[in-house]
Formats: structure tokens, C-alpha cells, sequence
């Protein structure tokens, strides 16, 4: 039993104009499935007792959702039918239940507080969100009376021509009584053109008995925009992805080029960082204060900290420190941990490691389950071995040590304490404290060589 309101949430349908193996409501949209989107706004709108109907894929959505009830409709009768579903649930409550569809993601938690609070002020059976539009096709029309009151909804396939000439549209998303609702539910049929179970047939019902329904009309027509197919999933992704841009620019971060910038919800960018084109901020993602991100990088789950450069880059699962400098064409895989003012720079990657303070690794190389300390430095094309086919390895580099170009690590290795690995070497060995390593053939000159090859006697060393 609700304490207060509650939320119905419609999600039942394939979504077959989708064309997809995938339910329409699971589908990605900013980092998060399509029905999160609008679960999310009705909590933001205090609303917790939530019911989600599922049908096709049931499974699937009922394993993405947490802190909501499902309930089953298994075949798909209509919307009045869907509702039906969680009588049992609801059909005492004497309280307000939004009704909303879960591929329908930009409606605002205000409009729901707004709604909510309109039916708690007033004697309302029915606030019916609608919104005005210049292509109203396929929607069900408001028809209202001269004096303007809702009188009744009629759907795209039902309508008269008059009726289809009206741009007030419902949105699908309503507040009733509850008690009101399933009181009235049982009496609606399926004698029309889909023969389906409208849950819009409730309204001339109630107006009938005398109650009152009220419409509110959305400032934002494109809060209405649902998805169908995969051309208006695109039209609804833009719309998300301008809100958060416009978020972050509100909140002091510069977009130079906001059409070609992908942020995902769950992110946070801090004060005077300047984003270039071509970036990608997916789920996760926390980019502190003063920081240059991009041209052309992708951060998955990523922490960034405070003055930090990267370009042309990706990061998935990985950490970077204040000041350090990342790029361009570097790989930072899951587990790696740029320490502070480090630079990591043109085709590095690194996999599972921690690269100490101030240490660099400049150029063309693999750093995979290494500790590397502060102020170490990595010559380039060093590789660490970390896997012999079977197992990986570790490899830890002191603080201070210097590696030569060129080198190989083999792990299980440890380079200690300011020590040098001379260029060229391929390390099995520790490396004691203070040391040089020199692990490779010594170089031989062969003086006169190309004379003697010329009379065919390469073989003598003089
Ligand atoms: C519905 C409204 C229409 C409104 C439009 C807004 C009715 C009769 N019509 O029409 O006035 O303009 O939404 O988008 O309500 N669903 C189920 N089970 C069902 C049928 C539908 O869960 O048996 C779910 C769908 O998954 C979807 C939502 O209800 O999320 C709306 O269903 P849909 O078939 O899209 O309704 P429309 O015909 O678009
Ligand atoms: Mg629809």
C-alpha cells in the first residue's frame, strides 16, 4: 500500500518498429536503459511505490529494474488492460497514481510533482498531461468542449476528420485516483478500432459521473517525444544529450563544439574544464576542475583529477591524477592509475598498473600489472611481459629507476631503487637497489668486413 502517491509505469509492448532483438525499454539511451530514464524522473518526483508492467522480455527488464514491483501482462489487450494488472495492488488506495509509459523519457520530475500536487489541492479524478503539436499523427486527440474542458481522448485510428485536425495531443501520462481508476477500469470495453482496452476510455466515464479531469498542457512539447523507432529514438537521444551539455556549460564548463560532444548521465565535469571536439563521456565518468579533455577521446567509468590534458585518447575503468598529461593516441584499460603529473604519452597503453607521481612513460609502450613508482621514467618501446601463456605476472619498478629504450620485463621482475636498465635489455632478473642492469649480446665491430666480402673471406674476425 503506497504511502502517499504511487506510479504506474507501462512497458508491455515488443517495441516492433524497433526492429530489434532487444526490448525496446532496455535499449541504451545516455548511458542508462530507455525505462530508467523515466524511473528516474518519477522518483525525482518522490513517487517510490512504483509498478512497472512487462510482458515481451519480461525477464530481461525485471533483471535491469531494482526497488520496483513488476507485474506480468501476457498479452497485450491494450493500456486499460495493462493498468488492470495492478488492481490488487492499488484499487484501495485513495490517493494519486501517475500512469506513464516507459518509453516515453523526457518527461520532467516537475511535471509529475505538478500533476501530483494539482490532484492533492483540488477534487481532481484525472489530470491528463497533453501537450500542443504541429504533427499530431498517431497520437490521441484532446477534444475538448466549448468551454474548454477535457471531454473525452480519441485515438488517431478512431477520430473523425475534425477530430484529426486537433493539435492538442495525449501524452500518455496521467494522474488519477486511484480508487477512482479501477473502480472505472471495469468498465471500459474493447468495441473499437484496434479492439483494445483504452485506458483513455476511463475519462468520458468519469466526466459522465460528474468528476472532474483537468488537463495540463506541457510548456515543452518535446518532453511528449516517444520512442518507436529507431529515427525517434535518435530525435529523443539529441534532445537528452542537449539538456546535459547545456547542464555542464550552465555549470561552468566549456563545450567548443557541443554537437560533436557524448556525455552520459552519471557524470560529473568540474569548474573551467574545456571539452574539444569529437569527446565522449560515458557513464561514470568524473572529470575534476581545469582540466582539457579531447579532441577526439573516449572516457568510460574513468576519474579524472584537476588540470589534467588528454587528447585523442580512451580510458575505460581507470584513474588519472591531477596535472598529469595523457596522449595523444594513448590506452589507459581497466585498472590503470596515473599518479600525479605523470605523463603518459603518444601510443602507451596501459592495463592493471600503477604508475607512481611524476613518473613517464613517453612513448610506444606496454605497461600491463606493473607498480611503478614516483619519478621513474620509461624509455621507449619498453614492454612488460606480464603473461607466459598461461599466467600474468607482476612487474614493480622502484622509485627513481630509469629504464632504457627498448626494454623487456620479464615478469615475475622487480627493478629496484634507482636503478638503470641499460637500452635493449630483456630483464629476467631482480635489480638490486642503486644497480645497472645490462641484459644483452655485447656489440662486436667487424672492421674491414666489407672488403673482406668482397674477396668472399667473411669469415676471418681481422
Ligand atoms: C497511447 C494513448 C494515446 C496517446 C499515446 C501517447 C491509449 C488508448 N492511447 O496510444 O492516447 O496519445 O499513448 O504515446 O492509451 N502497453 C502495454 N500493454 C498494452 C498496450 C500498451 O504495456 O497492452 C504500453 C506500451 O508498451 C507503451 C504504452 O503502453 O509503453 C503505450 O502503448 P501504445 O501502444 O504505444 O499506445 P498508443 O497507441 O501509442
Ligand atoms: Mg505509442
Amino acid at each position: 500500500m503506497p504511502s502517499e502517491s504511487a506510479a504506474i509505469i507501462l512497458a508491455a509492448g515488443s517495441g516492433t518498429r524497433m526492429k530489434s532483438k532487444l526490448i525496446k525499454v532496455l535499449h541504451p539511451l545516455a548511458g542508462i536503459p530507455l525505462i530508467e530514464h523515466v524511473l528516474r524522473s518519477v522518483r525525482n518526483a518522490n513517487v517510490d511505490d512504483i509498478y512497472v508492467v512487462v510482458g515481451h522480455q519480461r525477464e530481461l527488464v525485471e533483471e535491469s529494474l531494482e526497488g520496483v514491483t513488476c507485474v506480468t501482462q501476457y498479452e497485450r489487450l491494450g493500456t486499460g488492460d495493462a493498468v488492470e494488472k495492478c488492481r490488487s495492488f492499488l484499487e484501495d488506495f485513495d490517493g494519486p497514481v501517475i500512469v506513464t509509459c516507459g518509453d516515453v523519457p523526457l518527461m520532467r520530475p516537475e511535471t509529475f510533482q505538478n500533476i501530483i500536487s494539482l490532484h492533492n489541492k483540488k477534487d481532481i479524478a484525472c489530470t491528463m498531461v497533453t501537450a500542443m503539436v504541429e504533427q499530431p499523427h498517431g497520437y490521441g486527440r484532446i477534444v475538448r468542449s466549448p468551454e474548454g474542458r477535457v471531454e473525452k481522448i480519441v485515438e488517431q485510428k478512431d477520430a473523425s476528420e475534425d477530430e484529426l485536425k486537433i493539435n492538442e495531443i495525449n501524452t500518455g501520462t496521467y494522474c488519477f485516483n486511484a480508487k477512482l481508476l479501477f473502480k472505472y477500469l471495469k468498465l471500459i470495453d474493447c468495441n473499437n478500432a484496434q479492439g483494445e482496452y483504452y485506458l483513455t476510455d476511463v475519462v468520458p466515464l468519469l466526466l459522465k459521473d460528474g468528476y472532474t479531469i483537468e488537463g495540463y498542457c506541457l510548456e515543452d512539447p518535446r518532453d511528449a517525444l516517444g520512442v518507436n523507432d529507431r529515427i525517434q529514438f535518435a530525435e529523443v537521444e539529441n534532445v537528452i544529450r542537449d539538456r546535459i551539455r547545456k547542464f555542464w556549460m550552465l555549470n561552468g564548463v566549456s563545450i567548443l563544439d557541443p554537437g560533436s560532444t557524448y556525455i552520459d548521465v552519471d557524470c560529473t565535469i568540474g569548474q573551467d574544464t574545456i571539452i574539444f571536439p569529437g569527446t565522449f563521456i560515458e557513464r561514470g565518468t568524473q572529470i575534476g576542475e581545469d582540466c582539457r579533455i579531447g579532441p577526439n577521446v573516449r572516457l568510460q567509468n574513468t576519474k579524472i583529477g584537476n588540470s589534467v590534458t588528454i587528447e585523442f585518447a580512451k580510458s575505460i575503468d581507470a584513474a588519472v591524477s591531477d596535472e598529469a598529461q595523457i596522449g595523444p593516441f594513448a590506452y589507459l584499460r581497466p585498472g590503470a592509475t596515473i599518479g600525479k603529473g605523470c605523463r603518459i604519452g603518444d601510443f602507451v597503453e596501459i592495463k592493471n598498473s600503477n604508475i607512481g607521481d611524476y613518473s613517464k612513460v613517453p612513448h610506444l609502450s606496454y605497461i600491463g600489472d606493473a607498480d611503478v613508482g614516483e619519478n621513474v621514467n620509461i624509455g621507449c618501446g619498453t614492454i612488460t611481459c606480464n603473461y607466459d601463456g598461461k599466467t600474468k605476472s607482476r612487474t614493480v619498478i622502484e622509485n627513481n629507476a630509469f629504464i632504457g629504450s627498448n626494454s623487456n620485463l620479464v615478469a615475475p621482475v622487480r627493478i629496484g631503487e634507482s636503478s638503470y636498465v641499460a637500452a635493449g635489455s630483456t630483464i629476467t632478473e631482480d635489480v638490486p637497489k642503486d644497480s645497472l642492469a645490462i641484459a644483452r649480446e655485447r656489440q662486436v665491430n667487424k672492421e674491414g668486413w666489407k672488403k673482406r666480402r668482397a674477396t668472399g673471406d667473411t669469415e676471418s674476425q681481422q
